[in-house]
């Protein structure tokens, strides 16, 4: 959702006139989206922003300005403790950056712009993206209402809202117009799209699938209790609908899962992938997983183990607990020390990573169908996503291949790709000089520090 937001960002400041600029010493404004749902992105936005202190300094008229999650639960704070920022807008405000920007430049003052939308469930938010990519994230709403106690964001993002099918079809439409041939939906709860609005996910994905030119439709995050047997159902039956879901699981045991307000048990968390199964038998299934809840001890852990193992993820992402500020974990006791969340970590990753590349091998010899998105920082090959969402990197391809699906014969793999052949060339790895469309410098590399 953060890589959405800084290409609006960046898109809203292009039509203002800003372009930009890789080098943070050459810059005028420095724009920092940020993230707050582990401790460990809000350190890297206070280092970075210390980092920070001594350009300032050197250039007073620069603007350093903080967007995104961290703004949202910092607000005021913030700019208290960071005497050098001028500027800092939560997620509601991205559509004004510009403005403030713009206000801060020509009336010196420094803002704070961090309150959230007027109360209803609907909202809007046109398409402004200026630069499609052939893989593009639209995101249909924001907000969550489940208050899982470990999470931050229904502080940070408010209440769920939804735009309406209408306007994001239109947006889907403007998108394949520019070249884009994948859309992934973005909501933190998206399997309760629509609520209060009267539209449902089904019918979005429906409407979706008509749009000429569009090949692939995916979303995410969904919630295990709100995936209803519609959703469910159009695996495997949607032609443009990939079989590939998120589905974060986040504890295996009951105990647990009650603790963290999760509102679905184990079994109920099997039976959806049985379901899913079902509906589609290749479905490829992601997960999130957090080890270390306040509490969970060895068995706990152990359910975990049981429903990686048995569900067999293609990928799963893993973190350690992190008590987050306001949320109800964050009181909790039996703290688990950091040293039993890091083996613990450690067992989960082994047990996922294992499985992982036992499938990838699966995939030698084989031919999948490939969407060239961009090429390798090394300009060494080019990369793109399987329908089942697998990572793949392309030898004997060029920029003219980017935007294009195309056969691809795999000969490699590890636990983290899949490397191979386009069947329709020779297979002679190519050399590559040119900087094609989708590996240009995005904004949230042109953030990387250079300060020297
Ligand atoms: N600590 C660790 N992981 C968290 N997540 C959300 N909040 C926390 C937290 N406090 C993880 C969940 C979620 C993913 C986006 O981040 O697994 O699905
Ligand atoms: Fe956070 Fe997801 Fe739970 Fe909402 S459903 S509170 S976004 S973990």
């Amino acid at each position: 959702m953060n890589v959405y937001d800084s290409d609006r960002m960046q898109s809203i400041l292009n039509a203002k006139g800003f372009r930009s600029e890789p080098e943070l010493r050459k810059a005028d404004v420095i724009l920092i989206n940020t993230c707050s749902i582990r401790d460990k992105s809000e350190h890297k936005v206070l280092s970075l922003l210390g980092e920070l202190k001594g350009l300032k300094e050197r250039d007073p008229k620069k603007v350093i300005a903080v967007s995104g999650c961290v703004g949202q639960r910092m607000g005021r704070t913030l700019l208290q403790r960071v005497p050098h920022l001028d500027l800092v807008l939560g997620p509601d405000a991205i559509d004004r950056v510009g403005d403030l920007i713009e206000s801060v430049v020509e009336r010196g003052e420094r803002i704070v712009e961090a309150k959230f939308d007027q109360e209803g469930r609907s909202y809007s938010q046109p398409c402004v993206v200026n630069r499609a990519k052939p893989s593009e994230f639209l995101t249909i709403m924001k907000g969550c209402d489940h208050f899982c106690t470990y999470c931050i964001v229904p502080f940070v993002r408010g209440r769920e809202k939804s735009r309406s099918i209408e306007e994001i079809i239109q947006d889907v439409k403007n998108l394949v117009a520019s070249g884009t041939k994948e859309v992934t939906f973005l909501g933190q709860n998206i399997n309760t799209y629509g609520k209060g609005t009267g539209q449902k996910l089904s019918q979005l994905i429906e409407a979706a699938n008509e749009v000429e030119g569009l090949e692939r439709i995916r979303y995410v995050t969904s919630h295990p209790r709100d995936l209803g047997e519609d959703l469910i159902n159009q695996f495997g039956k949607v032609a443009k609908l990939c079989p590939s879901l998120h589905l974060p699981f986040q504890a295996g045991s009951d105990r647990i899962l009650k603790a963290m307000s999760r509102l679905y048990t184990q079994e109920l968390y099997l039976k959806k992938i049985e379901l899913l199964k079902k509906a589609c038998p290749d479905i490829a299934l992601s997960t999130d997983v957090i080890v270390g809840f306040p509490g969970e001890t060895e068995e706990d852990f152990q359910q975990t183990l049981k429903v990686l193992s048995t569900v067999k993820f293609s990928s799963a992402f893993m973190f350690k607990y992190s008590p987050r500020p306001g949320t109800k974990a964050a009181d909790l006791g039996e703290v688990v020390p950091e040293s039993i969340q890091e083996e613990r970590l450690a067992r989960a990753q082994k047990t996922v990573y294992s499985q992982i590349e036992a499938e990838n091998l699966t995939y030698r010899n084989k031919i999948v169908s490939v969407l060239v998105e961009s090429m390798d920082k090394k300009k060494k090959f080019f990369s793109g996503r399987t329908p089942h969402s697998k990572l793949v990197h392309i030898m004997n391809v060029g920029e003219a291949s980017v935007g294009k699906i195309i056969d691809v014969e795999i000969t490699d793999s590890n636990v983290s790709c899949l490397k191979g052949f386009y069947v329709g060339a020779p297979k002679t790895p190519i050399k590559i000089e040119s900087n094609p469309r989708g590996a240009e410098s995005d904004f949230s590399s042109s953030l990387s520090p250079t300060l020297h």
